[in-house]
C-alpha cells in the first residue's frame, strides 16, 4: 500500500513573483504579513511582491527579521506583527528558513490563545494535539533547495533546547519562479542544491516509498545532476536555474510523502550541535546514507547511478561506487569538508547521540543503532577530507 498527496498548487514560470497579487486575492487575503529576511530584501525580491500585491489592492507589512534555522522567537515575534497589522494572510519569501517562519507565524496566529509555542513546535505523531487551521499562506521560495513551499512540515527551531522541532502546516499556493534564483552565489546554489538532492535521496530509502514520490525524486536527481554543477560556475543560466527551481519543487513534493529520515536526523545533529549550515549538512552525510541503504533498494538506486553516468557490475558494488561518485560530485561544486570547516573528527562523533534521538531517522528503509550511526558519522570525516 502507498500513500501520496498533493498539497497546493504550485504557480511554476519565470515571472510568476508578479502574479503573487492575484493569487493572495483567490485566496481572499486583503492584509498581508510578508515574512523575509533583510538579506533577502537587499535583492529587491520582496519588493516584486510588494509591488504585486498593492496592484491587487492589497494592504502589506513586512517582517524581515527572519534567522537562520528558523527559531521559535523569530515566530513569536512575527506573530505579534501579524496580529498588530490585523493580517488575515501569511506570504513567505526568501530560503528555507523564511519559508518555515512565515508557516510558524501562521499557525501560531490562529492558536496562540490556547497552545504554547513550545508544544506547537515539538509535533509528536504518538501525541498529536488538535490545533486551528493557519492562516491563509503563500510560499515564494528564492533557492531551489528546501521544497518547503510544498511540503506540510515547517522547521523550527526551539531556542531553549537547540533542537530542530516541527510542526505540521503547509501553503496554500506557492509561487515557484526560477528567475528569483538567477545570480545567486555558487555557495549558496551548492548548498541549496544538494539540500534538495538528499531529500530526493531520503524519501527514496524511506521505509514507505510510492511511484508518486519515486518518479518526482528520480528526475530531481537527473536535472540535480545535470544542472547544479552549471549553475554553480553560471549564476545567470536560465536554464539551469529553470531545471533547478522544478528540482527543488518536484524534491520537496516527493519527500513530502515518503518523509526525509536518517540523513536529515544526522544534518540536523550537525546543525544544532556544530551549526554546520543545512545543506553542508545533507551534502556530507548523503554518501554515508547511500551506502547505507543502496543495497536494500537495488533497483532505484542503479538508476542513480546510471544518472551518474557509473558503469555497475553487480549490486554489491553499488553502495561504495555510488556514495564515491557522490563525494566526487561534492568536490566538484565546492562542498566544504569538515576539516575545511575546522571542525575535528571527535566534534563530529559527539553529534551521535543528538542524530540517534532524532525520531524521523526510523523512517529509513535500514534500521540504524548507535553503532552504525557512529560509522556513519565517521565516514563523514574520514571519507571527504
Ligand atoms: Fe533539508
Amino acid at each position: 500500500m502507498s500513500r501520496y498527496s498533493q498539497l497546493c498548487p504550485v504557480y511554476f514560470g519565470s515571472g510568476e513573483v508578479n502574479n503573487t497579487g492575484t493569487i493572495a486575492k483567490k485566496l481572499g487575503m486583503t492584509n498581508v504579513l510578508l515574512v523575509t529576511e533583510k538579506t533577502i530584501v537587499e535583492t529587491g525580491i520582496p519588493q516584486k511582491v510588494i509591488d504585486s500585491l498593492l496592484k491587487s489592492g492589497i494592504t502589506v507589512s513586512v517582517y524581515d527579521g527572519v534567522k537562520m534555522d528558523a527559531p521559535d522567537t523569530t515566530v513569536i515575534e512575527g506573530t505579534k506583527l501579524a496580529e498588530s497589522t490585523g493580517a488575515d494572510g501569511i506570504i513567505g519569501c526568501g530560503g528555507g528558513s523564511s519559508l518555515d517562519t512565515a508557516k510558524g507565524i501562521a499557525l501560531y496566529f490562529t492558536n496562540k490563545k490556547n497552545v504554547d509555542i513550545k508544544k506547537m513546535i515539538h509535533f509528536d505523531p504518538a501525541n498529536p494535539i488538535t490545533l486551528n487551521p493557519a492562516l491563509k499562506t503563500v510560499m515564494i521560495p528564492t533557492t531551489s533547495g528546501t521544497g518547503s513551499e510544498s511540503t506540510f512540515v515547517a522547521v523550527i527551531t526551539d531556542t531553549d533546547t537547540h533542537q530542530k522541532c516541527g510542526c505540521i502546516v503547509w501553503a496554500n499556493a506557492a509561487v515557484v519562479d526560477p528567475d528569483l534564483t538567477l545570480g545567486l552565489g555558487r555557495t549558496i546554489t551548492a548548498y541549496t542544491g544538494m539540500d534538495a538532492f538528499s531529500h530526493c535521496n531520503e524519501c527514496l530509502c524511506n521505509v514507505m516509498p510510492n511511484p508518486h514520490s519515486d518518479t518526482l525524486a528520480l528526475n530531481s536527481i537527473e536535472r540535480i545532476y545535470k544542472w547544479l554543477p552549471v549553475a554553480v560556475e553560471e549564476p545567470d543560466c536560465k536554464e539551469a536555474r529553470y531545471n533547478l527551481a522544478i528540482a527543488s519543487n518536484f524534491a520537496g513534493i516527493a519527500f513530502q510523502d515518503s518523509q526525509v529520515n536518517v540523513g536529515h536526523a544526522m544534518a540536523h545533529a550537525l546543525g544544532a550541535r556544530l551549526h554546520i549550515p543545512h545543506g553542508i549538512g545533507c551534502a556530507l552525510v548523503t554518501p554515508s546514507v547511500i551506502e547505507l541503504v543502496a543495497g536494500a533498494r537495488p533497483e532505484i538506486y542503479r538508476k542513480i547511478a546510471e544518472i551518474f553516468e557509473l558503469e555497475i557490475s553487480s549490486d554489491e558494488e553499488l553502495p561504495t561506487k555510488l556514495a564515491d561518485a557522490v563525494r566526487s560530485f561534492n568536490r566538484r561544486i565546492g562542498i566544504p569538508s569538515m576539516k575545511d570547516l575546522g571542525i575535528t573528527r571527535d566534534q563530529v562523533l559527539s553529534t551521535v547521540n543528538y542524530a540517534l534521538s532524532e525520531m524521523m531517522r526510523m523512517g529509513c528503509i535500514v534500521a540504524q543503532d548507535e553503532a552504525i550511526i557512529t560509522d556513519m558519522m565517521a565516514e563523514v570525516y574520514d571519507s571527504y577530507q
